[in-house]
Order: C-alpha cells, then sequence, then structure tokens
C-alpha cells in the first residue's frame, strides 16, 4: 500500500483555496464558500475537501435515505481530518425514468466527471443504489481518477406475499403471469407489487442494484462487507461513518481508481458475478467501467473466466432468498473468501480498505449454508454467461443458471441434440409492438416458437430498453406454458429469471442482421455452439439486405429530448459497454491538471 504522506502542498483543493501566488482568486474562491458558515481554518490548514457524491433525491428513492446517511458520512470524513462537500449529481431512477433510466447513466457518468474536474476536490465517496448509479458513478471516478470510496446504500428490508419471500421485481413478473392467467385483478395485481418494497433502499433480489454494488465491492472499490448491508440496519450508517474516514486516509494515501480497477481486479468481478448469479446487465457496465479505465476486457472473457464459475448465493431470482439471509450469511465477503480459498479470486490486489482482497476477506465465514453455498455443494454447476454469436448478430449474452427445469425439459432433452432447438421466429418492433400483439390468435403463437424483440438497442430505444424477456401469450400460460425461449438487441432486467439471448450486437436499428428477420422465419439455436442462426440462405438474406438497404434502413424513432440525439450521435453498441465514445480517451484526467 501507498505510504501515507501528509504533505497537504500536493492537494488539489490547495490551487484554489491556498494559493499565494494567486490572491484575487483564493480569496474569491473562499469569499462564497465561507457563505453558510465554513471558517478559513477549515479551507486553509490542509484538511483534504472530500466530495460526496450525492445520488438521493425525492425522484430517486431507492438511493434517497444516502440523505441521511451522508450525515454520517461527514462525521466519519471530519473525525478523520477532511471537510465534506456534498454535491448532487444528475439523478437516476431506474423504474420511473422514460423511456429508460440507461440512457441516463452516461449522463450521470458526465455530470460528476465535470464537478470532479471542475471543483476543489481531493477524494471523493460515491453514494451508490439503483442499478445505474453504481456504473456511472465508478465510470466518473475512473475517468478522473482522483482517490473515490464507494458506499452502497444497501437493500431493501426482504418483501413478502402469501407468507413467501417476494423479491423486487421478481414479484411483478410473477404476478403479471398469475393476472394472464386470471388469478388475480388489477387491485391485487397492485398490492402484490407495493408489498415487495416494504423499505428504504435498493431492489432486495439479485437485481441489478445488488449485482452492481457487489461487484463494486468486489473489485475492491468499496470497504469489505459494504453491498450487502440492508439499507435500514445500524450498520448500514456505521459503514457510512468507515467510509467517510476511509476516504481521507486514501487521499493522504493517493489511493486512486487506476491503482485499484486493474485487470485482475475485472477479473475477480466477473467471477464473484457469477458465483452471485449477477445481472445480464452486468457485462454491460464492467465493459463501460474497463474502457473508461483504460483495461482491455473483451466480451468473450466473461465466457472464458466465468461461464464455469458455480452459483453459490441463493438469492432471487435464481434462488429462493433475499437481502436480509444473504447479509446474516456472511454478504460478499463470505463468498469472496470461498473464491479465492478455491483460488478463483485474485487474493494480492489493492482495494480501497488500504488491505489486499486476501486481507479483506481471509476472516470471512458462511453462517447459514442454504443462502451461500460451498463449492461443493452449489446451486447451479455453470452460473457464467455464454457469449452468442451467429448470422443473427455478432454477440449476445446468455444466462443459464436461470433455465427452469421445465423450460430444459422443453427445448434441451432432445435425445438426438441434447443442447440445441429450432424454432419459428416471431418479431416484435420494440415493447410497444409486443403488448398490442402479442395476444393476437393470427401469429399462431406455440411452444415453438422464439419471441425476437429487435428496436430495443442503444440506438433504436435510446438507452437500451429492459425489454427482451416476453411473457408468452396468455393463452399459452394457461396451458402451462409460461416461458418461451427469447431474443433481442434489448436489455433485461436483473430481475428477470428468463433465459433469454440478449444485449444483442450490433442492433437493427444500426444494420445488424436482426433487422432482416422476419415472422415465420426458422431460427436455430445451439448452446454448445453458443450460435444463434438463421436459417435462411444467403441470396434470400442478400436480397433482403438491399430491399432494407433501399428503405432507407431499419425505421429510428425520432429522439425526444436533445440529449437523446446527443447521446445517439456519440454511443457504443452494447457489446463495447454502451459508452460515449468521445469520452473513452479521456483517462486519468486529475493528472493532467
Ligand atoms: Fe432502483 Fe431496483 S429500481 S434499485
Ligand atoms: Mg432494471
Amino acid at each position: 500500500m501507498a505510504k501515507r504522506d501528509r504533505d497537504s502542498r500536493r492537494l488539489r483543493s490547495r490551487a484554489w483555496f491556498d494559493n499565494p501566488h494567486n490572491p484575487g482568486m483564493t480569496a474569491l474562491y473562499l469569499e462564497r464558500q465561507l457563505n453558510f458558515g465554513l471558517t478559513r481554518d477549515e479551507l486553509q490548514s490542509g484538511r483534504p475537501v472530500i466530495g460526496i457524491a450525492q445520488t438521493g433525491s425525492d425522484i430517486a428513492p431507492c438511493n434517497r435515505h444516502h440523505l441521511e446517511l451522508a450525515k454520517r458520512v461527514r462525521d466519519g470524513i471530519i473525525a478523520s481530518g477532511g471537510v465534506p462537500f456534498e454535491f448532487p449529481v444528475h439523478p437516476v431512477q431506474e423504474t420511473l425514468k422514460r423511456p429508460t433510466a440507461s440512457i441516463d447513466r452516461n449522463l450521470q457518468y458526465l455530470s460528476l466527471v465535470e464537478v470532479l474536474h471542475g471543483y476543489p476536490i481531493d477524494g471523493v465517496v460515491l453514494l451508490t443504489g439503483c442499478d445505474k448509479t453504481t456504473p456511472a458513478l465508478l465510470m466518473g471516478a475512473a475517468t478522473v481518477d482522483i482517490p473515490a470510496i464507494v458506499l452502497s446504500g444497501g437493500p431493501m428490508l426482504n418483501g413478502w406475499w402469501n407468507r413467501v419471500r417476494a423479491g423486487s421485481g421478481v414479484v411483478i413478473w410473477e404476478a403479471r403471469k398469475q393476472q394472464a392467467a386470471g388469478n388475480i385483478g388489477y387491485e391485487e395485481f397492485i398490492d402484490i407489487v407495493t408489498d415487495a418494497a416494504p423499505s428504504i433502499g435498493h431492489c432486495n433480489s439479485m437485481g441489478t442494484a445488488s449485482t452492481m454494488n457487489a461487484l463494486a465491492e468486489a473489485l475492491g472499490m468499496s470497504l469489505p462487507g459494504c453491498a450487502a448491508i440492508p439499507a435500514p440496519y445500524r450498520q448500514r450508517a456505521q459503514m457510512a461513518y468507515a467510509t467517510g474516514a476511509r476516504i481521507v486516509d486514501m487521499v493522504w494515501e493517493d489511493l486512486r481508481p487506476s491503482t485499484i480497477l486493474t485487470r485482475q481486479a475485472f477479473e475477480n468481478a466477473i467471477v464473484v458475478n457469477s458465483a452471485i448469479g449477477g445481472s445480464t446487465n452486468a457485462p454491460i457496465h464492467l465493459t463501460a467501467l474497463a474502457r473508461h479505465a483504460g483495461v482491455d476486457l473483451p466480451l468473450a472473457e466473461w465466457q472464458r473466466i466465468g461461464y464455469e464459475i458455480p452459483l453459490l448465493v441463493n438469492m432471487q431470482p435464481a434462488g429462493e432468498y433475499l437481502g436480509e439471509e444473504y447479509y446474516r450469511a456472511g454478504g460478499l465477503p463470505a463468498v469472496m473468501r470461498t473464491l479465492l480459498d478455491a483460488a478463483l479470486i485474485h487474493g494480492d490486489i489493492p482495494t480501497a480498505s488500504g488491505r489486499s482482497v486476501r486481507e479483506n476477506v481471509q476472516t470471512a465465514t458462511i453462517a447459514d449454508p442454504d443462502v451461500i453455498r460451498s463449492l461443493d455443494n452449489p446451486l447451479v454447476a455453470n452460473a457464467g454467461f455464454l457469449v452468442m454469436r451467429g448470422n443473427l448478430f455478432d454477440t449476445a449474452i446468455m444466462k443459464t443458471s436461470v433455465i427452469s427445469a421445465d423450460f430444459r425439459r422443453r427445448y434441451l432433452s432432445d435425445p438426438n441434440d441434447v443442447m440445441a432447438f429450432e424454432g419459428r421466429a416471431i418479431v416484435f418492433e420494440g415493447p410497444e409492438d409486443y403488448h398490442a400483439r402479442i395476444d393476437d390468435p393470427e401469429l399462431d403463437i406455440d411452444e415453438h416458437c422464439v419471441l425476437v424483440m429487435r428496436g430495443t438497442g442503444p440506438q433504436g430505444y435510446p438507452g437500451a430498453a429492459e425489454v427482451v424477456n416476453m411473457q408468452p401469450p396468455a393463452a399459452l400460460i394457461r396451458r402451462g406454458i409460461d416461458a418461451l425461449p427469447c431474443i433481442g438487441d434489448g436489455r433485461q432486467s436483473g430481475t428477470s429469471g428468463s433465459p433469454s439471448i440478449l444485449n444483442a450486437a450490433p442492433e437493427a436499428a444500426v444494420g445488424g442482421n436482426l433487422a432482416l428477420l422476419k415472422t415465420g422465419d426458422r431460427l436455430r439455436v445451439d448452446l454448445k455452439q453458443c450460435r444463434v442462426d438463421m436459417l435462411i440462405g444467403t441470396d434470400e438474406l442478400d436480397a433482403r439486405r438491399q430491399a432494407l438497404d433501399a428503405a432507407g434502413g431499419y425505421p429510428m424513432p425520432a429522439s425526444q429530448t436533445p440529449w437523446q440525439a446527443i447521446q445517439r450521435g456519440l454511443v457504443s453498441q452494447l457489446d463495447q459497454g454502451m459508452v460515449l465514445e468521445p469520452a473513452v480517451p479521456f483517462q486519468r484526467i486529475a493528472a493532467k491538471g
């Protein structure tokens, strides 16, 4: 670990607040900072100024209790000799934002970069929680590269329905099926879903929020044990204090994201993602973070490093329990110790705590072996993602660990070809088209169909919609078939247990082959070869391509806001992290002044 060097002359905030070479500007900076009660002593006695990147607000309820937690962060910063500067970043909330919250991940990233670069901040506490907030803040900290540490908000308390655990998101997919089957009405549907969110905090299942906060910890960017603490528990506020105290030391140690976010740290995160049953959004966000951090991490690495890692965490949607049991069972440190003992992750790499991964987790224990499994008793053997290819797209992701036994029986147990199946494509042009037509009897959808969703990638549905997991028609559900194979160029909620093939790149809207598919075409899915192919001759495909080009390409809906238009012009595909491409070359910008 870096040696402490308390020479305050190298603090970047000195250039603003204590610069004898420019008394005019120093006075101006001090004058306005003092107007709410700060003293000259606080700003001129060589204390690090610590930003607190606030993501909580009334329109971001998953992160709203950060407004309270920030007080304990401040206490920790002050006790450790720093000066807290809390500031808002552009709010992002997963369920409220139209057309999709993911379009704002890059906006939140940009806004944080501007604050960290343009203001006198020596280190920063990143208040994360709801899905996109964690990657956005990590990406911003990586680009600027000042000392940074994550404080997760933590999951809500467990939700319950009929005395069964009802996980955020997960319960919606289940309740929708019940409503489609005619078992429950509108009022009960709403009650079931809202009862599943009983407290402050982010989603309590292993959706994208729990996943990304776990991966922040796995990367070494938070204190050990931070991610799993439920939001209302006292340990959450105590972690806030410890995190505030720690960032001040990180400034003196000059411990920056570039020291922590190494290739090995990303490899650890991929392994951890499999072991926790992490979200299919994780490859998008980790790819984005790696690119901003300047780490080479091709999508294929997810399968190479992660596929054979077993599922250890028994948490919805892949398993049974929720955040409270997971925390009591030992949380991420217990998972990481299990992986470390089997030499599946790197132990001797630095983390925000100032200690190595090994030092962080070596005393962690599993308190409940049903919730956190041992390697010889996993829930699923190969819990990672397959990286699919073929003539329908260049890359797509599939989370095979959530394929149900019923689904496996129906699609994957052909005695002649155990891991492949063919189906008739039913193509939808976005979620609105799907909702309008899924129950149309003319489509004649049966269990031999594959539902395809297109027009939902980063360009086609700005930000890429979470819509690939499509429910079968109600008539099929009533016959007991509650899942069909789904393929698409959009994303899918991390709380969904659907075995979809998603994140397909390139998307239809930029001319990917998905745009050539027609309802009624035959598709072949081969999980052994990791391929999805349209069973269409090259002549026919060429003719369709010509027709598509002649028609001016796949129809792109108009942008509704300036940001949608701006992002469309700059953003890459999902396999490249959906980042703002012109932002990628701006790395470690704090060092450049
Ligand atoms: Fe915000 Fe799930 S919707 S954490
Ligand atoms: Mg989501």
